[in-house]
């Protein structure tokens, strides 16, 4: 089931978050992803899960965290999502949309009227657009010099 991200489950977001980073981000060269381990800590995560009006769920089954969304507050209602993770294995069995969808509710709950991400590579691409996403801008040689879409869902 889809529950907040609250303090409880920092220790299991950041082991999902490092093996996604390890394993899925091979668009990014090995510095970005060592950048971005050492960036999202668990002192990161907790500061995270403390600010007010962010959207931030996990997926679990019998205490066990398989999924994970982090985003932003929305300003001035666009809300930013910075990670969605699947644990490998449990993909393909609807937890990233049910979590996409939630933080969906959510955000409109908060008077956001649009979400947008950015993904460097063409099949987390198609995840997004399969489940409603569109392409809003193609980023050349965004962070780190790699090529981002970004994507965008109006609400
Ligand atoms: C991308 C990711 C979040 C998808 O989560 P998931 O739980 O495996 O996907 P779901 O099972 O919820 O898929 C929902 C729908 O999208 C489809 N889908 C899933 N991945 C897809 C892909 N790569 N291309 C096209 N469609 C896809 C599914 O078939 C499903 O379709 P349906 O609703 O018609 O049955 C997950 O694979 C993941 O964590 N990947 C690594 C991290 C990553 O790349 N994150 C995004 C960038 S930060």
């Amino acid at each position: 089931m889809v529950e907040t991200f609250s303090l409880h489950h920092i220790k299991d977001v950041h082991k999902l978050l490092v093996e996604m980073i390890q394993q899925d981000l091979g668009a990014l060269n090995e510095t970005a992803r060592k950048d971005y381990i050492q960036s999202w800590d668990q002192d990161k995560l907790t500061h995270w899960v403390h600010q007010k009006q962010q959207v931030s769920l996990v997926y679990h089954e019998q205490g066990q965290v398989l999924g994970a969304l982090l985003g932003t507050p929305h300003e001035s209602g666009v809300a930013t999502v910075i990670w969605l993770v699947v644990d490998k294995s449990a993909r393909g069995r609807s937890i990233g949309k049910q979590l996409m969808l939630r933080a969906a509710e959510e955000y409109r709950e908060l008077g956001a009227h649009k979400i947008k991400l950015t993904v460097p590579d063409k099949n987390s691409k198609r995840f997004y657009e399969h489940i409603g996403l569109e392409e809003e801008a193609y980023l050349r040689k965004h962070w780190y010099q790699v090529d981002f879409w970004q994507m965008g869902w109006q609400l």
